[in-house]
Parts: structure tokens; sequence; C-alpha cells
């Protein structure tokens, strides 16, 4: 029987790789130059990388005391180059790879969305992919007509909304809507262009889409919601979903909630990729590696983690006494983070402060050691039924992610694991996940929206 095959993908900020990774001895800083972004398309592309990943947010954050200062102090989430402008131009040298952005349905309109990544997808040959993400900090909604960020139901709800306007748009084409005949004069049938004439809570829009619909029907979609309303989410919308655990335990519980879900709603459960974070350290031996990490983390600023810490759960922690518990929060901002750092926290006794040092330097799944180890671990973790492959991390860039190409990815074709040539031409084809049929929105979404046109 042939080995089930790990899919990869690599997490790459469009700026400095975290609070500490720009420190690290061998980062390089290129990260404001499209050479970076180019060299990275093609190490991956080499290695046969499913795609990159970058992440996003749309402010410099206010993690503490409301102000911006420690972010930019310490490179914490800042700054950030627009994703869609770097994945773009990491598809332009590469055939095969698949490029994903991160965008919010909070503070973009499904229109502008659906054109932009549709134009991409035609551009790359069927490679683009979303992250869909609803933002998580209240300094994002204050660069976006509000004071703060809306609750977690409204802002889900906001996204249910965007995902059925958006697939609609990508179907208001039909696949063979262009003829473009010079013969007859016929460049399109207006037949088979609809336009869905929405009317919901959060929009409305007419449609058609100016643009055709793309060659993989529906970009890749991407989430990385963590709540029970984030995984109901991303079980029926995701084509892949994106986590991070702190033990395999959670990550098998996740998994198997997430295919049980995605079956749940009437779908094959391998449509669903689920991807944990790794992040790896790949050297001569596990006792050599992890004493240099170890270094590297002493970098870390107490502050600079309390910073990135307030920063993903969108809460002040100036007003606690930071020699104390973490008390327990409302957390608007990102629940699965807030969830590891509760059960680190108990089970380590930790002060506010404590964690914030921890937390800094805190990279998520880390697999640490020789090829083999790392091999071991992550076989491991497909047989358990956690993964269906990895987000890979990288400590610092470039050089993380070679050494992952050029040492892990051959030791897992070895035996057996990862592909050697990719399979298809589109991400999806890579991914092993179907082309949606136009109207597939129908049975992604989870009510229809007002009133609908005769659309597709
Ligand atoms: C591993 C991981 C990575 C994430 N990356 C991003 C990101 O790049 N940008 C963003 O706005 N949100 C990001 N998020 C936040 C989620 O997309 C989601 O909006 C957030 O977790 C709130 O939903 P939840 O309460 O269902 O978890 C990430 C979350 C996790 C767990």
């Amino acid at each position: 029987m042939s080995r089930k095959q790990i899919h990869l993908a690599a997490f790459m900020n469009a700026g400095p790789q975290g609070t500490v990774g720009w420190r690290h001895p061998e980062a390089g800083d290129g990260f404001l130059t499209a050479e970076h972004y180019l060299h990275i398309a093609r190490v991956l592309e080499d290695a046969k990388f499913d795609m990159a990943f970058v992440p996003d947010a749309l402010a410099v954050p206010r993690s503490l005391g409301g102000s911006f200062e420690p972010a930019v102090r310490y490179g914490t989430g800042t700054p950030r180059l627009d994703p869609m402008t770097v994945i773009t131009l990491m598809s332009s040298v590469t055939t095969r790879l698949g490029v994903a952005a991160t965008m919010s349905t909070g503070y973009q309109e499904p229109y502008n969305l659906a054109r932009s990544m549709g134009t991409l997808d035609h551009l790359s040959g069927g490679r683009a992919g979303w992250n869909v993400v609803t933002s998580f900090q209240d300094a994002e909604a204050q660069n976006f007509n509000q004071d703060k960020l809306p609750d977690r139901e409204d802002r889900y709800a906001r996204a249910e909304e965007f995902l059925e306007v958006t697939t609609r748009l990508w179907d208001s084409w039909s696949d063979d809507a262009l003829i473009r005949d010079k013969e007859s004069g016929r460049f399109a049938r207006p037949e088979e262009v609809e336009a869905i004439d929405h009317k919901g809570r959060f929009f409305q829009v007419q449609g058609p889409l100016g643009v055709p619909r793309p060659p993989q029907g529906y970009p890749v979609i991407v989430q990385a919601g963590a709540s029970p309303t984030g995984r109901d989410f991303a079980s029926r919308w995701a084509d892949v979903v994106f986590c991070s655990h702190e033990s395999l335990e959670s990550a098998i519980d996740f998994y198997r909630d997430m295919k049980e879900r995605a079956a749940a709603h009437g779908r094959d459960p391998e449509q669903l990729k689920i991807l944990p974070a790794a992040t790896t350290v790949v050297g001569a031996d596990y006792r050599d590696e992890l004493a240099k990490h170890e270094e590297f983390f002493e970098l870390v600023d107490p502050e600079a983690g309390l910073s990135r810490l307030a920063y993903h759960v969108n809460v002040d922690l100036t007003q606690y006494d930071l020699d104390g518990p973490l008390p327990s929060l409302e957390v608007v901002g990102v629940e699965g983070h807030y969830r590891e750092v509760v059960e680190f926290a108990e089970r380590e006794k930790l002060s506010i402060r404590e964690i914030g040092r921890w937390y800094g330097a805190r990279t998520e799944g880390n697999m640490i050691g020789s090829a083999a180890d790392i091999a071991d671990t992550m076989e491991q973790w497909i047989d358990a039924g956690a993964a269906d492959g990895f987000m890979i991390q990288a400590t610092h860039v470039p050089a993380a992610f070679e050494d992952f190409a050029t040492q892990v990815v051959p030791e897992l074709q070895r035996r057996g694991l990862f592909r050697t040539e990719y399979e298809g031409e589109t991400l999806r084809e890579n991914l092993g996940l179907n082309r949606p049929e136009r109207g597939e929105w129908r049975n992604r979404a989870k009510s229809v929206a007002v009133t609908h046109g005769a659309t597709a």
C-alpha cells in the first residue's frame, strides 16, 4: 500500500520573522526587497512544497498600554508588507508552487477580494489561496472606521456572508462562458454569465464579477479558527485548516473533531486538509540543536513577549499585576493561542511576566534535531491521525526554510512520504482537492441570503 503523502506549506511573514526571529545570528534582513521573496519562492518550489502562506494583520499592534511603541521597538507583528503583492511576485518566478495570502473578511469587500484572488488565480495558472481571517485586534478596527473589534459572533456572521458572496461571484461566469470567436464576433455567452443580486445583513452586491471563473473554480480556502464558531465555519468553507498545538493529543482531538464536523456537513473529510504548525530546527543532532535554540531564545526581552501575547489576545495586560497569575480573560482575539497559554501557565505556575518571557520565545510545534528525528516526528503525527501535513514555521529566514528544504525534504522523500515531482499543475491538484463545480457554494453556506437572483 502506498504511504499517505505529507503536504507542506511554508508560513512566511511579509516582514521580519517574528519578535525574536529577526535577531537570529543567521537571519537575513532583506524583507523589504523583492529578491528576498523571489529567493524563498525558488527554494520552496525546488523542494516541491505545496504552498507559501503569508499571514497578515491590518495594524501596527497597540498591545501594551494602548501604545504602538513596544511593537515597533521589538518588531512585534510589524512591519508587514501587503501580502497580495508579495504572493503575486512569488508566483511570477514559479510554475507549480501555490501562493496563499491572508485577507480579512472584516475589512475588505467581497467584490474586491473575489476580483484580486480571481485575477491571481488566472495569472498563476490556478495556484492562488486565500487565508480567511476575521481579524483579532482593536487596532485593526481603528484603521477602518470602528472604535473596537466587533465580537466573535458578529465577525463570523460577516465572514459567513462574505464567503457566500465571494464564491457566488466566482461562480457568476460558467467555466465555458468565454468563446472568443473571431469569425462570428462573439466574445462570450451572456447566457453563461449571471448577476448574483445579493442583499444580506452586511453586503449588497449585484455582480456579475468582472473576472471569468478562476481556473481552480474557487482559489484554495485556508482558515485557522479554533473557537467552536470558528471550527464550524472552517469545517464548511475551508479546504485547508491551519492550527497549532501544545501536544500530539490535542492535535489528534482537533483533527478528529474537524474531520467529523466536515462529514456532518456532508463533505468528504479527505477534502479538508489539516496542517498543524511545525517549527523545525534542523542540525546534526538533537542536543546540539536544542542548545543553540535555547541560546537564541535568551535574546527575548520579557516586555517583547508580553507585547506579543497582548497583541494576540487583544487584551492590554498592563492593567494587571504582572507578578501575579494570569486572570481569566474574555478573549476577543485569537482564542486558540489563549487556550494554549492557559494550559501551559497553569501547569508551570507562571506569573504574567514569566508568561511574557516564555511567549516571546514561543514557537509553535517545535521539532528539533536531525533530519531523521524531524521526519520521525512528522511520520508519527501523520500515522497517529493528527495531521495531513505541516505548516513549516521558520525560526529565521531564509536559512530555516533552506535547511528544511535541503535536509528534511530529501529524508521525507526517501521514506516515500513526500513527492519528488508535483502531481498536478494547480494548487488544488497538488493538495489532492477536487475542483468545485459551479454552484458548490450552496453546499458550503450555512444559510442562504435574504434574496437570490437566478444564479448557479
Ligand atoms: C495558528 C494561527 C494562525 C493565525 N494567523 C492569523 C493571521 O495571519 N491573521 C489574522 O488576522 N488571524 C490569524 N489567526 C486568527 C484566526 O484566523 C482567527 O481569526 C482567530 O483565531 C479568531 O477565531 P477563533 O476565535 O475561532 O480562533 C490565526 C490563528 C491561529 C490559531
